[in-house]
């Protein structure tokens, strides 16, 4: 008897301690998972530790023209925009800003004079992009294949520099040549065009459209990058 109840009583309790741990799993299970709901809601938009490389990260998931899952290293920042202040420019467009780390430093070193228009085609980053209070920066979300329409909507004339983080091995070879061909046409004599690539497929194209090609290579990003400075003589 006593040794069937004992038994009765070890099942009970086995089956409670099964429920307990149960319970326990289950609880860590939603904890997990409400915490990676706040992950991911921080990078939609929310938190601020985590955010950049979730923003990236979704944002590229849902979007692969951002062509990067976390924004240009500050070695990279810093050597393109070396490459910008080079040319001492006033006017300046810059293409596929996403949420504004080359746009911040570039505003940085602009006169006060200055302009710098900032083109974005993803909404997502276009939402942080505008959220950047300075009476220089104009921002437009769509793509820099309109980029004349775009210019022309911001009252802009002539640039002194462009300078591009999008991917140019998405567009289409006749879309390359047309894009950059819409650059060197809306560049000033003396104005350059800065260009921060990983691959090297630009080249021949640069050499075709401007009359000097300057490379760097910055291997402190991942991936490495090519800053290119193509010059309008
Ligand atoms: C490699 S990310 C560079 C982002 C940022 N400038 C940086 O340095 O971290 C390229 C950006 O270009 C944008 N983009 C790609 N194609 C574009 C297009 N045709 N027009 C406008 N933006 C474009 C993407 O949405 C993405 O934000």
């Amino acid at each position: 008897m006593t040794k069937n109840k004992e038994s009765i009583d070890i099942k009970r309790s086995g089956r409670e301690t099964f429920a307990r741990v149960d319970a326990y799993i289950q609880e860590k299970i939603l904890k997990s998972r409400d915490g990676f709901s706040l992950l991911l809601k921080a990078g939609a938009g929310g938190g601020r530790a985590l955010r950049k490389p979730f923003s990236y990260l979704g944002t590229f998931i849902g979007d692969s023209g951002v062509a990067a899952i976390h924004p240009s290293s500050k070695y990279l920042v810093a050597r393109v925009v070396r490459a910008v202040e080079q040319g001492r420019p006033r006017v300046i467009v810059e293409f596929g800003a996403a949420e504004g780390v080359m746009t911040k430093r570039i505003l940085k070193g602009l006169p006060q004079d200055g302009l710098l228009a900032a083109v974005e085609r993803n909404a997502g980053f276009y939402k942080d992009l505008s959220e950047i209070k300075d009476a220089r920066l104009r921002t437009a979300c769509g793509d820099v294949r309109d980029i004349r329409k775009i210019l022309a909507a911001m009252g802009i004339g002539k640039a002194d520099c462009f300078v591009s983080g999008i991917p140019f091995s998405f567009l289409s070879p006749e879309e390359r040549a047309a894009l950059l061909h819409e650059v060197y046409c809306q560049l000033q004599h003396g104005g350059r065009f800065v260009a921060y690539q990983c691959t090297t497929h630009l080249i021949p194209l640069l050499r075709k459209q401007f009359q000097q090609v300057k490379m760097e290579l910055e291997i402190r990003n991942m991936p490495p990058h090519f800053v290119f400075t193509a010059i309008k003589k």
